[in-house]
């Protein structure tokens, strides 16, 4: 396998790392979930998942990959011979085509959305009202949401052809910085509306009545999707380092720059929304709903609502990548397939199990199981399971996994290969027995034990 493609570069590892970690989970999903859970008081606990659990799993993940440059089921193979591991990157690749068949519709949307902005449509939407009229009008029309699908679709397909370094990689550093300026002007321009102290406020100031058992559930949960964890995303890119690279600092760098976007998003939407003076419990539709009208209204509207849907649609599609890359890898390393067989394949594959939930708004809305006393459509379903069950279950085997067959002594030891030029504190946080004992900690015995209770709780069990 001397033939196996590697980054060409430590920043193109970082910014494709970062590319998958920063996405609709940032941008679209963490202003509306902090929206409905009490703002700031949801980013405190988030945060703390992050640091004890996400931070963990994350050098665990992109470890198990540079270690054995493999694929998640490859890794788990190479490490423990053909036993029942294996499933655990099975599972990473179940993953991948739940995660990619609601991933794509909402970057399908944010495409759409983009030309929208380009058109001026947003310039007549008076009120959110109109605006998710607007929205559901569209969505009523399968070939609208399928053609849209379509189009985000064959954009991941081309960059995943071309490559590690010359898809993957260029793509990465070409939009990451790209994405960062976007952002940083209309955070900018956020900030200087009149009331966005209000926004800030929001975000910033917590408010602990609102938390509760749930809060727990939705912030570990969306601290497994956001860092892209649980499915063998950050182990397929891990797996195109070699020995030399460094692990824990890449991890570092990687989870601060996902959580400071989020956070950056959070202010960019919130102070745009409250001094409009609109509710941030809008739900999934803040961005779709509630920002193109309130956005086109500002002055210089135009071109900052094109310019948050560009944004959106960068982030969706830089995570989108290394979502289908988990089971490209996964064909050409398990199958021997090329990587252009192996993409058209899995590509195919994917493009088609996302049919239900394109149709999930048209003709197949009326299709729905409970969950949870909720109707769910196949969109909300896969929705569901990808970040409520199978990222977290796969965090939770990746942690046994890494605290009791593989050993926290054997992890620490690859961790800390290859950082010798390293200029960050991360290894030297490492190196100390002490800081040992406490990843040990988190890895055996924090993690576990929270993925577990929430488990229990979301079933009803306790
Ligand atoms: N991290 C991505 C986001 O925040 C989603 C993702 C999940 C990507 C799992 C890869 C694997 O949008």
């Amino acid at each position: 396998m001397s033939n196996r493609e590697q980054w060409s570069s430590k920043t193109g590892f970082i910014l494709a790392a970062a590319g998958s970690a920063v996405g609709l989970g940032n941008i679209w999903k963490f202003p509306y979930i902090a929206g409905e859970n009490g703002g700031a008081a949801f980013l405190f606990i988030y945060l703390i998942c992050i640091l004890m659990i996400g931070l963990p799993i994350l050098n665990v993940e992109i470890l198990l990959g540079r270690t054995t440059q493999k694929n998640p089921v490859g890794a788990f193979k190479a490490l423990h011979g053909d036993s029942h591991w294996k499933y655990v990157g099975g599972l990473g690749v179940l993953a991948s085509f739940t995660i990619l068949s609601f991933y794509s519709i909402v970057g399908g949307w944010s495409v759409a959305y983009t030309f929208e902005a380009l058109r001026g449509t947003f310039h007549s939407f008076e009120t959110p009202q109109v605006a998710a009229e607007f929205f559901n009008l569209k969505n009523s029309n399968p070939a609208w949401v399928v053609g849209y699908h379509t189009i985000f679709f064959a954009m991941i397909v081309v960059i995943i052809l071309s490559g590690i370094k010359a898809g993957i990689e260029k793509a990465s550093k070409f939009l990451m910085p790209v994405l960062f300026i976007i952002l940083m002007v209309l955070v900018f321009q956020g900030l200087m509306l009149p009331d966005s102290d209000k926004g800030m406020s929001f975000l910033f100031n917590p408010d602990w009545s609102k938390i509760n058992a749930k809060t727990f559930l939705l912030a570990l949960g969306h601290a497994f999707f956001t860092l892209s964890l649980g499915m063998g995303a950050m182990m397929t890119y891990g797996s195109y380092l070699s020995d030399k690279d460094d692990v824990v600092n890449a991890s570092y760098l990687v989870a601060f720059l996902d959580t400071l976007i989020a956070i950056l998003a959070g202010v960019a939407i919130f102070t745009v929304v409250f001094s409009s003076g609109y509710d941030p419990t809008a739900g999934p539709g803040l961005v779709f709903h509630v920002l193109p009208p309130l956005l086109a209204q500002l002055p210089g509207g135009y071109i900052f609502a094109l310019l948050f849907f560009l944004l959106l649609t960068i982030a969706a599609v830089t995570s989108a990548i290394s979502i289908l890359e988990v089971s490209v890898a996964y064909l050409v390393d398990e199958m021997r397939y090329s990587r252009k067989k192996a993409t058209l394949i899995m590509g195919a594959l994917v493009y088609f199990a996302a049919i239900p939930c394109a149709l999930s708004f048209n003709v197949l809305q009326d299709v729905t199981i409970l969950v949870q006393g909720k109707a769910f459509t196949f969109f909300d379903t896969a929705d569901y399971l990808a970040s409520n069950i199978l990222l977290p279950l796969g965090g939770f085997f990746i942690a046994i996994f890494a605290g009791y067959v593989w050993g926290v002594d054997e992890v620490v030891k690859n961790l800390l290969k290859g950082n010798s030029e390293s200029v960050y504190f991360g290894n030297t946080i490492l190196e100390s027995s002490s800081s040992k004992k406490v990843f040990g900690l988190l890895i055996r015995y924090l993690s576990p034990i929270l993925i577990f209770l929430v488990f229990l709780y979301q079933f009803g069990w306790i």
